[in-house]
């Protein structure tokens, strides 16, 4: 019996393929701080628990394949509330964003289609371009420059016959980059020029920092007919297991042509519609007390790494995470050997390992992702564990040392 080609080219989440090591770090009784994941520690609002409980119905019956009208009302209403001009009939609701980044590719990409994205990326966007074989194009970043983009002409020189769109992630995960309004006008410019489409995964929108302003794609009136904006619960509302995201995009032929994958799984959970529609509904300040949350562990993560010596990252202004070039040749066989070795009274820690952000090969190698979604204290006994297994580690560069 065999495998597809496509399936056997398709790498392993470098967020959760070192799992296994934590669990035997846990099986020997080491507690294991989670920074390899954006899985956030924020408890998730009443809100979405109250509309559960109030769900009464005789028979759980398939949900519509394009979501439930009232949560599709409800986001329609939280999009105007950031003046972008979404209706009930402009989106689908998915299951998570990753289905939808999933629907999205496989919508607008044949075998052999490129799609152009800043690297480094989210890791997953790997996964969704190698399983419909299509090809992912990035387009270079610097850590030395906050991760912004590079002027257009570098951009442009990378469009080919086969390029589809522009895909983005706004806020940046692993970046922490936020891309400017000139910086977004660019792309839409680029788009229109080339008539590609822009992807644009915006599930991190209320996490900017140091007052900064999000702009979003879906700000530019011009494009949105060729913008697919990408969106979820999980992060905003710190309810990842909850699986609801959507898609959205002001265009009936694209919309048509996607309700084939949608009718195909048929629908989103009829129960999690209920509770996320809850969610939309939470009050405005859950979210700003949040985004205060999150800059201050962001605040702690940043101020410990830079006084780790050998350590390079430049300060993260949205999303929850930040990619950290550490002083080793190779920063997974680190990740690894600190669950295997290290532990600091009985605690270890882990972040994801930086190459898997790439498309490029050899990039990231000796970069590690950190998620700053865990409670200040604990980030403070994470980042202590990281700097004394960085003393401890037998593979570290002597930058270290000096
Ligand atoms: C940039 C980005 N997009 C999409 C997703 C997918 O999230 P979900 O499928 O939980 O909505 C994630 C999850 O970490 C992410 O970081």
């Amino acid at each position: 019996m065999q495998f597809s080609e496509r399936i056997r080219a398709m790498q392993s989440s470098p967020i959760r393929r070192l799992l296994p090591f934590s669990d035997e770090a846990k099986k020997a009784g080491k507690k294991v701080y989670h920074l390899n994941i954006g899985q956030p520690d924020i408890k998730t609002p009443d809100e979405y628990f109250q509309a559960v409980r109030n769900f009464r119905v005789d028979t759980i019956e398939y949900a519509t394949s394009q979501g439930s009208n009232d949560l599709r009302d409800a986001i329609s209403d939280y999009y105007k509330s950031w003046d972008i001009p979404y209706e009930r009939d402009d989106m689908y609701i998915t299951n998570g964003g990753s289905e939808a980044l999933w629907f999205i590719v496989m919508t607008i990409c044949d075998v052999g289609d490129e799609l152009l994205v800043p690297e480094p990326f989210y890791a997953n966007y790997n996964a969704f371009a190698q399983a419909s074989l299509a090809k992912l194009v990035p387009i270079p970043t610097k850590a030395e420059e906050g991760f912004h983009l590079p002027p257009a002409d570098v951009i442009e020189k990378l469009i080919t016959p086969r390029t589809r769109a522009i895909w983005i992630s706004n806020p940046g995960n692993p970046t922490g980059a936020v891309y400017t309004a000139a910086e977004l006008e660019m792309l839409a410019g680029i788009a229109r020029k080339h008539d590609i489409y822009l992807i644009s995964d915006e599930v991190y929108r209320e996490f900017t920092y140091d007052g900064q302003k999000f702009t979003s794609l879906g700000h530019m009136k011009d494009v949105l007919d060729r913008l697919i904006m990408v969106d979820s619960v999980s992060k905003r509302f710190s309810a990842c297991g909850a699986r609801i995201g959507c898609l959205i995009i002001k265009n009936r032929e694209f919309l048509a042509q996607t309700l084939k994958l949608c009718q195909g799984r048929l629908c989103v959970s009829t129960l999690e519609q209920v509770g996320a529609t809850g969610l939309y509904r939470t009050a405005k300040s859950y979210l700003e007390e949040v985004n205060r949350e999150y800059k201050s562990r962001r605040d702690t993560l940043y101020r410990a790494l830079q006084e780790m010596k050998g350590v390079v990252c430049e300060e993260p202004k949205g999303a929850f995470y930040v990619m950290v070039k550490m002083p080793v040749d190779d920063a997974e066989k680190f990740i690894v050997w600190m669950l295997q070795n290290y532990d600091l009274n009985g605690e270890t820690m882990m972040g994801a390992p930086g190459n898997g952000f790439y498309a490029t090969p050899g990039q990231g190698k000796s970069e590690m992702r950190l998620a700053y979604v865990l409670k200040n204290e604990d980030l403070v006994r994470a980042t202590n564990i990281l700097k004394g297994a960085l003393e401890a580690y037998p593979g570290r560069l002597e930058a270290i040392r000096a």
